[in-house]
């Protein structure tokens, strides 16, 4: 097969940075997440990954990123298996095939058009699971999806490039479509949009972060039935020993202050 070129930048050219560190992550001696797909799938796309800005030590916390989200899918997973996901700004994760959930589970992959052709040229088809080409905030692909409870949303990587009432009105819609469910993402603070040009991988891709969220008190602001199952912070989940010893003290000092502390999150959130 002719290997795929890709031609990608901004939010979208971010997804590249983060197929690559769990490439890395997967092709380390002694792998967190252990995704070999996506280091198969790097092999089959034409581009230079070194240009992405992902080294190793970042490749560390991606890793550790993606095995706190899947764990938090995972157990959802394990009580509801008839389900709906829907895996929000998906870019080329393979959180699908790592999981591997029960074909009673419906999975939606949703990401820009191009991104889902790019996906349906480079993985395998599974029951049970499909595709939507739509920018999430365009709110006409939720009619592609049944109106069933539970749902699950899981956004990873995403919300902070969302226009703030936009990305409002998306969690405003779906809670207000589905019976009940959950959402899972990360976020990042205004302290976090305001040192965003010190994620290497943001900047090389020319991406902006804009949707900063203050806590969860402003999630909760956005639906009387939402409330707040968890709030964790970034520098609080398991995975940092793994870090190269410079990152791991730098890490350690930083997550000290309680205002770097909230500038990234993730969320959980019931309906
Ligand atoms: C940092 S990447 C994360 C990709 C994937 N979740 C991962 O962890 O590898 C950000 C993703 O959000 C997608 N994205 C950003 N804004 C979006 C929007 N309005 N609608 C759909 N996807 C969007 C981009 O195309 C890209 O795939």
């Amino acid at each position: 097969m002719a290997p795929e070129k890709v031609r990608l930048t901004g939010e979208k050219a971010t997804l590249l940075a983060t197929l690559y560190g769990r490439a890395l992550d997967a092709r380390s001696p002694d792998p967190i997440l252990g995704d070999d797909l996506a280091a198969d799938v790097v092999e089959r796309i034409d581009h230079d990954f070194t240009k992405t800005g992902m080294n190793a030590a970042l490749a560390v916390s991606v890793a550790i990123r993606a095995r706190f989200i899947d764990r938090w899918v995972a157990e959802f997973l394990a009580t509801h298996p008839e389900a709906t996901v829907l895996h929000l700004g998906c870019g080329l994760d393979t959180r699908v095939h790592r999981l591997d959930p029960p074909p009673t589970v419906r999975w939606y992959d949703v990401d820009y058009p191009d991104v889902i052709e790019l996906r349906r040229r480079l993985f395998p088809e599974r029951p049970g699971h499909r595709l939507i080409g739509s920018s999430v905030t365009e709110l006409r692909w939720l009619e592609q999806v049944p109106a069933r409870a539970p749902v699950l949303v899981v956004a990873e990587g995403l919300l902070y490039y969302l226009d703030p009432g936009e990305g409002r009105a998306l969690i405003r819609a779906i809670v207000e479509r589905f019976p009940g469910g959950q959402f899972v993402f990360d976020a990042v603070s205004p302290l976090g949009l305001r040192t965003q040009k010190l994620n290497r991988p943001v900047r090389k891709a020319d991406a902006h972060l804009v949707w900063g969220i203050d806590g969860p008190g402003e999630l909760l602001a956005i639906h009387p039935r939402l409330r707040c199952l968890s709030a964790v912070s970034a520098f609080d989940i398991e995975g940092f020993d793994r870090l190269p010893a410079p990152h791991r003290v730098a890490a350690r000092i930083a997550g000290l202050l309680p205002a770097v502390k909230r500038a990234a999150v993730f969320y959980r959130l019931g309906f």
